[in-house]
C-alpha cells in the first residue's frame, strides 16, 4: 500500500456558494414558531412536485418527513430514478452535486450549503489531480463523498456499499488510485487482495472511534454484536464482527434476530432506523476517543425541518454543477450504476 503523507489543507467546496446563503440564520429567526413545519413540507412537497431524499446520518424528524431513507449508493439510484421535478437532499453536499450530475433538468436544493463532508474538503480537485499525475495508466477510483470536479478525474465512482465488489470486478492486473477515504481503501484492499496507491483522506466522524476503549466495551458486554463502517479506522474494522455501508449495518441488525446487543461503529443517526426495526435490541455507540459526542456528524446535522421547509419554500439553496464538469463527473458515476446492478448491497466481513 502506498500513501501520501503531505498535509492536506482542508477547504470546503461550498464556499464559492455561501454568499447567497449569509441571510439563512436570519430567515430561520423569522419563522413563525407556531408554523406546522410537517404539514407545510408535505403541502410544499405536493405543490412543487418534489422528492424529499434523506441519508441515515440525519435527524429523526427529517427521516421520518422523507419519501427515502438510504445510504449514498440508495440515494443515488433513487435521485436517478425519480420522475419529480424537483430533488430536496437531506444529506451533504457531495451527495446533492451527485444528483445535480445524474439529473440536470431537475431543481436539485440543498437545506444548508454548508453541509460539506470532511472527505470531499479534504480531496481539492487540483491538488487530487496534481497528485494523479504520479500514476499515469492507473484506473482512478474515487468514493462518492468527493466534490464534483474530483469526480470528473475519476474512472469509476463507488460507495461503502459497492467499492469492494467493483473493485474485484476490475481485471487483476490494472492498478489502482483510489481517493479519498484511506480507511475504505485499506478495507477495499483486504478484501479483494489487490493492493492500491491510497489517497490519505479520512473521515472526522468515523476516524475517532477509540480501539481501545472498544475493546473495554467488548470486554462489558461480551454478548454484543460490534458492527462497523469501513471509514472506520483498522484497529477498530479489525474488532468487528461485521462491517458494511450504513444499509448494510442497518440490513444485518434486521436480519440477526438471535443477537439483542450491538456496538454500533457509525454515525448515530442510523440508531434512529435500528431501534425502530429492532425495538428489543439495546444498541451501544462506539466510544469516541475524547469525551465529547462526536459520533454526531456536524456537516449531516446542520440540516435541521426548519431549513428544510425554508429551502422548499424559498427555491434555495439550489445545487448547480458547471455542465461541463457535469458532463466528465457523470461518466464515472453512470459507471458505477452499471456495475451496482445486481450487486447484494450487504457485504459480510471476510466475504
Ligand atoms: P454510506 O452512506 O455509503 O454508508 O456512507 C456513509 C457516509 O459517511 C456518508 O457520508
Ligand atoms: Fe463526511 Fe464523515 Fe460526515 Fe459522512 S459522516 S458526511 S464521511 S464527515
Amino acid at each position: 500500500m502506498q500513501t501520501l503523507t503531505q498535509a492536506q489543507t482542508p477547504r470546503t467546496p461550498t464556499q464559492e456558494n455561501r454568499g447567497q446563503e449569509n441571510d439563512l440564520s436570519l430567515r430561520v429567526r423569522a419563522l413563525d414558531p407556531t408554523l406546522d413545519l410537517e404539514a407545510e413540507i408535505t403541502r410544499l412537497k405536493r405543490e412543487m412536485n418534489a422528492v424529499i431524499l434523506a441519508h441515515y446520518y440525519q435527524d429523526a424528524d427529517i427521516q421520518d418527513l422523507a419519501d427515502h431513507v438510504g445510504d449514498s449508493l440508495a440515494l443515488a439510484q433513487a435521485a436517478a430514478a425519480t420522475d419529480a421535478d424537483v430533488i430536496v437532499f437531506c444529506g451533504v453536499h457531495f451527495m446533492a452535486e451527485t444528483a445535480k450530475i445524474l439529473s440536470p433538468n431537475k431543481l436539485v436544493l440543498l437545506p444548508d450549503l454548508d453541509a460539506g463532508c470532511s472527505l470531499a474538503d479534504r480531496c481539492p480537485a487540483d491538488e487530487y489531480g496534481e497528485w494523479l499525475k504520479q500514476y499515469p495508466g492507473h484506473t482512478v477510483i474515487n468514493y462518492i463523498n468527493s466534490s464534483a470536479a474530483v469526480k470528473a478525474l475519476s474512472d469509476i465512482i463507488v460507495t461503502s456499499s459497492n467499492a469492494a465488489a467493483i473493485v474485484a470486478q476490475l481485471p487483476p492486473e490494472t492498478p489502482i488510485v483510489f481517493g479519498p477515504d484511506r480507511h475504505l481503501g485499506r478495507w477495499v484492499e483486504k478484501q479483494t487482495g489487490r493492493e492500491m496507491v491510497l489517497w490519505p483522506g479520512f473521515c472526522i466522524v468515523h476516524e475517532q472511534f477509540s480501539a481501545r476503549k472498544l475493546a473495554g466495551l467488548r470486554a462489558q458486554y461480551p454478548q454484543a454484536s460490534l458492527i462497523a463502517h469501513p471509514e472506520c479506522e483498522e484497529a477498530v474494522l479489525d474488532q468487528a464482527d461485521f462491517i458494511g455501508s450504513t444499509l448494510a449495518l442497518l440490513k444485518y441488525v434486521g436480519t440477526h434476530p438471535e443477537q439483542t446487543q450491538f456496538i454500533v461503529a457509525t454515525e448515530v443517526g442510523i440508531l434512529h432506523q435500528m431501534r425502530q426495526s429492532r425495538p428489543d435490541a439495546e444498541f451501544l455507540c462506539s466510544p469516541p476517543n475524547s469525551g465529547c459526542d462526536c459520533a454526531s456528524c456536524p456537516y449531516m446535522r446542520l440540516n435541521t425541518l426548519e431549513k428544510l421547509y425554508l429551502a422548499m419554500r424559498d427555491r434555495r439553496p439550489e445545487i448547480t454543477v458547471d455542465e461541463s464538469t457535469r458532463v466528465r463527473a457523470l461518466k464515472p458515476v453512470q459507471r458505477m450504476l452499471d456495475m451496482s446492478k445486481g450487486l447484494s448491497q450487504v457485504q459480510q466481513k471476510g466475504d
